[in-house]
C-alpha cells in the first residue's frame, strides 16, 4: 500500500479539507447508526415484562408501552438521520475522488505530450490510452470509496467493540476472536488478487491497441477481404482475456465467501456462548443478546464491501505503477534554454551528423541511419533532398525539426548549436509537411488553423490555402470551409489530404518549412504551381523539399541525393544568390 499510498498522498493534500469534512462524516453517521442499538435490546425487554407480568396494573402497562413506542421512534431515527449524513458523506467523499481524476488525468495527458517521439514509438497507442482511462479509474476508486469504506469499517469496528464491550466483555471477546484469523487470510488472497490484476490490466491494453490499430487500418483490411482473419485474433483475444477475468473472478468470490464465513462464526459464537451464559444466569436480559447480535448486523455490509476494497486497492496498486512508469519517463529532446527567446533567420549547417534510432539495431547492422552528413544552407535559400526509399530523407526533416537529436556532429542554426536554441521558439519557426498526411476530425478550417501561432485571421486561412492550391477544393464542398473531415465526417483525396497538411505548414510563414514527400498524390503542373506560389510567398523562409521525384523541381539552391544515409550527390546552384 506504500507505494499507492505516496503516489496519492498529494492529491489528498490538495483536498485535504473536504476529505476532512468527508471523515467526519463518517464518524457522525456511525454514532447515528449506533445509537439506537441498545435500544433494540430495552425494547426486547420492554417487550418481555410487558407479556411476562400481565398481572401488573395499567399505568404500569401504559408506562411500558409509552416506553417501547419512544425506544422504536429512537431505532427509526437513528437511521433516517444516518442516512442523510450517509449521503453527504458520500457525495463529499466521491465527488473529490473525480476532482483527483480530473487533476491526475490533465497531469498525465500534459506529460504525454512532453514525451519525445521515440517514446511513441516505443508504446502503442492502445496501451497510453488504458493508462490515461483504467489505470487512473481504478485509482480514483481507489481514492474515493475505496478509503471510504475502509475508514468507515475501521470505525465502526472500533466504535462496535466499545460498544460490546460495555455490555459483555467475555462474549466481545468470542465474537472477534475469528476476525484476526479473517485479516490474515485477506492478505494471503490479496496477494493473489494483485498477480491477476497486473497480468489483466497489461492485457487489457494490449487488447485496447489491438482494436485501435483495427480500426485505424479498417480500409486495408476490408479491401484485402481481412475480416474473418481479424475477427478470428479478436475472438482469440476476448477469450484470453474472459478466461483471466474469471480467474481473478474466482478469487474474488473466494474472499467474499471467506468474509461471509467468518461473519457466520461470530452470529455462531454468540448464539453458543450468549446463549450458554443465559442459560447459565451470567446474562440476566435476553435483550443484550438481541444486542450482539444487531451489532455483528451492523458490521455485516462494511465487512463484506471490504472484499471489494481488498480487490480495487490491488487493481490500483498495478494501476499506479504503469501510470508513474510513463510518468517518469524523461523526454529525450530537452529545451536547453528557456531563457532567451531566439529569433531565428533559418541558416542551417550540418558539421558530420550522424544518427541511429535504436542502439540494438545500430549494433547489429552497424551502420547509422544518417552517416556524417555536412552540408551548409543559407537562409531564404532551397534545399531539395532526394534519394531512395529508406536512404534517410525524413529522418534529416526530423532531425532539422529537433523531433531528435544527433548521435554525432552538429547541427548548427544561425551560428548557434540546435540543442541550445529555444526549443518551443525554434520549433515556432518550423513548418513541417509530413510524408504520412495527418489531419484531424475537425472541420478543414481549423486543420488549417492548427498551424497558426497568434491571431489566426479568415485572411490567414484563406491565403494559405489559396497558396497551398486547395480553396477551390474547399469551396467545392457543400459546407466549405466548416467542412468536417476525419472520423465524423468526409474523406479526402490523399492530394487533398497533403494540400490541407501543406496549408497548415505554411500558415505562420516559418523561416524554415519542410515538405517530406509532400507533392507526392498531386499531378506534375498543380506540384509545378504549388512549389512557385510558396517559394514567391515565403521569400525568406528556408525550404527543404524532400522527394524521390526531382522532375517539377527547378528553382532550388542546394540539390543532395542520399544512398544508405551519406551523401552521394551534392549539387550547388548559386544561381539564385
Ligand atoms: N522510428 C524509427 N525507428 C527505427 N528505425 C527507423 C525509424 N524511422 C525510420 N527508421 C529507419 O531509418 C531508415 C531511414 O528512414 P527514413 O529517413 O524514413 O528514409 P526515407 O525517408 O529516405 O525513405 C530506414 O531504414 C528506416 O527503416
Ligand atoms: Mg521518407
Amino acid at each position: 500500500m506504500n507505494g499507492l499510498f505516496a503516489f496519492s498522498k498529494k492529491y489528498y493534500l490538495r483536498y485535504k479539507l473536504r476529505l476532512c469534512i468527508g471523515f467526519l462524516l463518517i464518524i457522525i453517521s456511525n454514532i447515528l447508526t449506533l445509537i439506537p442499538i441498545p435500544y433494540v435490546g430495552k425494547s426486547i425487554n420492554a417487550i418481555k415484562n410487558l407479556f411476562m407480568n400481565l398481572s401488573t396494573n395499567a399505568t404500569d402497562s401504559y408506562n411500558i408501552k409509552k416506553k417501547i413506542l419512544i425506544y422504536t421512534g429512537i431505532i427509526l431515527m437513528g437511521p433516517i438521520i444516518g442516512g442523510i449524513i450517509k449521503y453527504h458523506m458520500r457525495k463529499c467523499i466521491i465527488s473529490t475522488s473525480r476532482m483527483i481524476e480530473f487533476d491526475i488525468k490533465n497531469q498525465i495527458f500534459t506529460h504525454y505530450q512532453k514525451l519525445s517521439l521515440s517514446f511513441y514509438k516505443k508504446n502503442s497507442t492502445g496501451d497510453l490510452m488504458n493508462r490515461l482511462t483504467e489505470d487512473v479509474s481504478f485509482i480514483r476508486q481507489y481514492i474515493g470509496p475505496g478509503i471510504m469504506y475502509f475508514v468507515n469499517l475501521i470505525i465502526l469496528f472500533f466504535m462496535v467493540i466499545v460498544q460490546m464491550l460495555k455490555i459483555g466483555k467475555t462474549l466481545t471477546f468470542y465474537v472477534i476472536a475469528p476476525i484476526p484469523i479473517l485479516f490474515i487470510l485477506i492478505y494471503y488472497i490479496s496477494i493473489f488478487i494483485s498477480k491477476k490484476s497486473k497480468k489483466i490490466q497489461n492485457y487489457q491494453s494490449f487488447t485496447s491497441s489491438f482494436i485501435q490499430e483495427t480500426f485505424s487500418g479498417i480500409h486495408i483490411i476490408k479491401s484485402f477481404v481481412a475480416e474473418s482473419i481479424f475477427q478470428k485474433k479478436y475472438k482469440k483475444i476476448v477469450q484470453n482475456y474472459r478466461k483471466k477475468n474469471i480467474e481473478l473472478s474466482k478469487i474474488d468470490t473466494l474472499l467474499s465467501s471467506v468474509i461471509i464465513f467468518f461473519i457466520g462464526i461470530s452470529y455462531l459464537m454468540i448464539i453458543f456462548f450468549g446463549g450458554k451464559k443465559y442459560y447459565l444466569g451470567e446474562i440476566k436480559e435476553i435483550g443484550i443478546i438481541a444486542e450482539f447480535f444487531t451489532y455483528i448486523n451492523v458490521l455485516v455490509f462494511p465487512f463484506i464491501i471490504l472484499g471489494w476494497v481488498v480487490s480495487i486497492v490491488e487493481k490500483a496498486k498495478v494501476s499506479q505503477v504503469r501510470i508513474k512508469e510513463f510518468l517518469n519517463e524523461k523526454p529525450n529532446i530537452y529545451n536547453n534554454n528557456i531563457l532567451t527567446k531566439t529569433k531565428i533567420f533559418g541558416n542551417i549547417d550540418f558539421k558530420n551528423v550522424s544518427f541511429f534510432y535504436d542502439k540494438k539495431i545500430f549494433y547489429e547492422k552497424k551502420n547509422y541511419t544518417i552517416n556524417k552528413i555536412s552540408f551548409s544552407l543559407k537562409s531564404g535559400k532551397t534545399l531539395v533532398l532526394t534519394g531512395e526509399t529508406g536512404s534517410g530523407k525524413t529522418t534529416i526533416g526530423k532531425l532539422i525539426s529537433r523531433l531528435y537529436d544527433p548521435i554525432h556532429g552538429e547541427i548548427i542554426v544561425d551560428n548557434v548549436n540546435l540543442k541550445n536554441h529555444n526549443l518551443f521558439s525554434f520549433r515556432k519557426n518550423i513548418g513541417y509537411a509530413p510524408q504520412e498526411s495527418f489531419l484531424f476530425s475537425d472541420s478543414i478550417y481549423n486543420n488549417i488553423a492548427l498551424g497558426c501561432i497568434g491571431r489566426v485571421t479568415h485572411y490567414k486561412v484563406h491565403s494559405a490555402a489559396k497558396m497551398a492550391m486547395i480553396e477551390n477544393d474547399i469551396l467545392n464542398f457543400k459546407n466549405g470551409y466548416d467542412t468536417i473531415i476525419g472520423e465524423r465526417g468526409i474523406t479526402l483525396s490523399g492530394g487533398q489530404k497533403q494540400r490541407i497538411c501543406i496549408a497548415r505548414a505554411i500558415i505562420r510563414k516559418p523561416k524554415i518549412i519542410i515538405f517530406d514527400d509532400s507533392f507526392s498524390a498531386i499531378d506534375q503542373k498543380t506540384r509545378k504551381l504549388m512549389i512557385y506560389h510558396i517559394k514567391k510567398g515565403l521569400k525568406n523562409s528556408t525550404i527543404i523539399i524532400i522527394t524521390h521525384d526531382t522532375s517539377y523541381i527547378q528553382d532550388y539552391d542546394l540539390f543532395i541525393s542520399l544512398k544508405n544515409g551519406k551523401i552521394s550527390i551534392i549539387e550547388e546552384k548559386n544561381i539564385f544568390s
